[in-house]
Formats: C-alpha cells, sequence, structure tokens
C-alpha cells in the first residue's frame, strides 16, 4: 500500500471588479485585438482597496473546505503559493489560518512565482507522503495588480488577481498509476534567468517594486521547459501522453498553453483554459483552473490530469494526477 495525497475538494474566489481590455485604451497605447491575439487575454479581475492576498485565500479556502464537507478543523497544515503577501511577514498561510479559525496545525508559504502552485503541490504532497500531515490546504492566491507599472503596455495588461484552493487528504492506494491522488512531481530552476522576469524591489531594497518582463525571452523557454517537465513527471508516474485527460497549465498565454501542448501531442480539447477569463494569476492560475474546470463538469472523478507552470527565477515544474 502507498500514503497518496488525494483530493478531497476544491474552491476559488474571483474579485468583484472585472476590467475589459478595452479599459487599457483609455490609458495606453494598446488595443483589445493586440491583448487579445498575443495573449488569448479578453478580461480579468482586480481585487478592491483593501482586499488582500490573504482575504482572498480565505475564501477560496472556504468554497475548497465545503467542496470537500470539512471544517478548518479537520486541517492539519495550510501551504499558500504567492509572490504578493499582505504583508513582509508573517506569512500569508498563519493570516488565513486565523480568519478560518484554527489555532492547531502548522502553516507557511511558498514563493515560486507562476510556478509556486506545482511547488505548493508538490511540498503539500511530500507532506502527506511521510505522514507528517493528513490534511492538507493547498491554496494559490496573487494580487499581481498591486505591483503593475501601470504606465507599461508590455506587462501591465496581462496579469489579474484571484485565488484558489484544494483540500489534500491522506489515502491509501495500490500504490500503481491507477490510485486516486497525487502520482508524481517535478520541480526545475535556473537563478541565471532572473533578469528575465522579477521585481525591481523588496524589503531590503526599500521599495515594494515593479513588475519587470522580457516577456519574448520569458515566451522562448517556456513551450519547450513546460512540455518537457510534463514528460519528467508523466515518465516517474509510469504514464504517457496518451494517458492524459487533461492538461490543466498555468494561464499566462493561449499561445504558450497551445505551443506545450502541441509539443506533448495532445489536442486542445484536452486542455482547460481559462485565460480569456483571468489574465496571469501567478501562483493562482492552476488551481482557478482545476476549479472552474470541475465546475464546467470537463474534469471527473478518475480524470488523468497533468498542471505545468514555468516563471519568474526561471522557476518550472509539472504535476500528474488522478483526480
Ligand atoms: N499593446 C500593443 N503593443 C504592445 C503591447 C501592448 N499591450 N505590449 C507590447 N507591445 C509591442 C511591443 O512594444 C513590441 O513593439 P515593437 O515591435 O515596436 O518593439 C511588439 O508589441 C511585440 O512585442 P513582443 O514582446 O515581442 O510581443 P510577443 O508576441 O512576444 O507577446 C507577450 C508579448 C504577450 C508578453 C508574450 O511574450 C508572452 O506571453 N510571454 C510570456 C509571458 C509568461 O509566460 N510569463 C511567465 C509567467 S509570469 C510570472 O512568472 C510572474
Amino acid at each position: 500500500m502507498t500514503r497518496r495525497a488525494v483530493i478531497a475538494g476544491i474552491g476559488h474566489y474571483l474579485p468583484e471588479r472585472i476590467v475589459e481590455n478595452a479599459e487599457f485604451e483609455a490609458t495606453l497605447d494598446t488595443s483589445d485585438e493586440w491583448i487579445r491575439s498575443r495573449s488569448g487575454i479578453e478580461r480579468r479581475h482586480f481585487a478592491a482597496e483593501g482586499e488582500t492576498t490573504s482575504n482572498m485565500a480565505t475564501k477560496a479556502a472556504q468554497n475548497a473546505l465545503a467542496d470537500a464537507g470539512m471544517t478548518a478543523d479537520d486541517i492539519d497544515a495550510i501551504v499558500v503559493a504567492t509572490s504578493t503577501a499582505d504583508l513582509t511577514f508573517p506569512s500569508a498561510a498563519t493570516m488565513v489560518q486565523a480568519q478560518l479559525g484554527m489555532t492547531k496545525g502548522f502553516a507557511f508559504d511558498v514563493q515560486a512565482v507562476c510556478a509556486g502552485f506545482v511547488y505548493a503541490l508538490s511540498n503539500a504532497n511530500a507532506l502527506v507522503a511521510s505522514g507528517q500531515a493528513d490534511k492538507v490546504l493547498v491554496i494559490g492566491a496573487e494580487t499581481f495588480s498591486k505591483i503593475m507599472d501601470w504606465t507599461d503596455r508590455s506587462t501591465c495588461v496581462l496579469f489579474g488577481d484571484g485565488a484558489g484552493a484544494l483540500v489534500l487528504e491522506a489515502q491509501e492506494g495500490a500504490g500503481t498509476s491507477d490510485d486516486r491522488g497525487i502520482l508524481a512531481t517535478d520541480l526545475n530552476s535556473d537563478g541565471r534567468f532572473k533578469d528575465l522576469l522579477y521585481v525591481d524591489g523588496g524589503v531590503s531594497t526599500q521599495n515594494t517594486g515593479h513588475l519587470r518582463m522580457q516577456g519574448n525571452q520569458v515566451f522562448r523557454h517556456a513551450v519547450e521547459k513546460l512540455a518537457s517537465t510534463a514528460h519528467t513527471s508523466l515518465e516517474r508516474a509510469g504514464l504517457g501522453a496518451d494517458d492524459v485527460d487533461w492538461i490543466v497549465p498555468h494561464q499566462a498565454n493561449i499561445r504558450i498553453i497551445q505551443g506545450t501542448a502541441k509539443k506533448m501531442g495532445l489536442p486542445m480539447d484536452k486542455v482547460v483554459v481559462t485565460v480569456q477569463d483571468h489574465g496571469n494569476t501567478s501562483a493562482a492560475s492552476i488551481p482557478l483552473a482545476l476549479s472552474v474546470g470541475k465546475a464546467r463538469g470537463q474534469i471527473k472523478q478518475g480524470d488523468l490530469i497533468v498542471t505545468e507552470a514555468i516563471g519568474g527565477g526561471l522557476a518550472w515544474g509539472s504535476v500528474v494526477l488522478r483526480w
């Protein structure tokens, strides 16, 4: 028998305010047509004044707990993937813990930018597999609207805010690729590529800073690294592309999503796509897409899912799981 981390529930939260591409035409030399054709993005949500990453993470977590039929008291650990925590410290995860009314267990953040949720899921899986926790809330939540340079048309039209959460629960599996739960993970980073995507500020540089990205350079790395990590995870699970029911990719750009599916030899009707409605929500994009994919009736129990993501660092990785 093998201890598996099985998804027991999922939920998400999106801020109320929706910003259509056309809104940017008033202040920037850009167009709905450019944004749509280059990125696939049509609209995104922006957090309200005073609405923070931990507030959104808590709402997504409450929805995931309700879906799992659990309460916060059932949870042993919270892992929040974010690069936009409310405060420098404490972690967003401990703030979620307090907002959920939890007085036991442990909580911490994982920061791997857009690859954050894949990193968080892999770490939460290790906590479950090693017996350190039975039930873990894994959350991706971001307020990237707070680190945009609103005069930089090459970045500010691409990102959005939101949160997604899932509950992992320890279950005994047979140890085969037919088991439900996380079957394999693959994590990578290469810090030599720091200058392709970063925020030009931080605690030790005395300002919050703004996101800076050489988008076309990131693009060049994305398809190959994403297809490669997906292949590695599938191989570790003893599976191949033919076994995949759904790719649930990081939602940064429809052309990257299409290119990766093509490189994996899979058609687009096996890909959950939400980038048109959410923009790039960094670490929140995969749990948002998983939650929306389930709500749409695309993802069903027993489906084999590959998630993959790349972001600042560069950091990238993938998780293969059976729903
Ligand atoms: N409106 C109109 N024109 C624009 C805009 C805009 N909003 N933004 C850029 N342009 C212009 C550029 O100035 C450039 O003009 P020039 O040719 O006169 O110099 C032209 O459009 C082409 O620019 P590129 O950057 O080469 O355009 P590209 O086709 O590469 O698309 C994009 C840009 C959408 C950013 C794409 O490169 C991309 O998606 N990259 C990957 C982003 C990503 O995946 N990031 C990782 C995750 S994010 C994270 O970790 C936080």
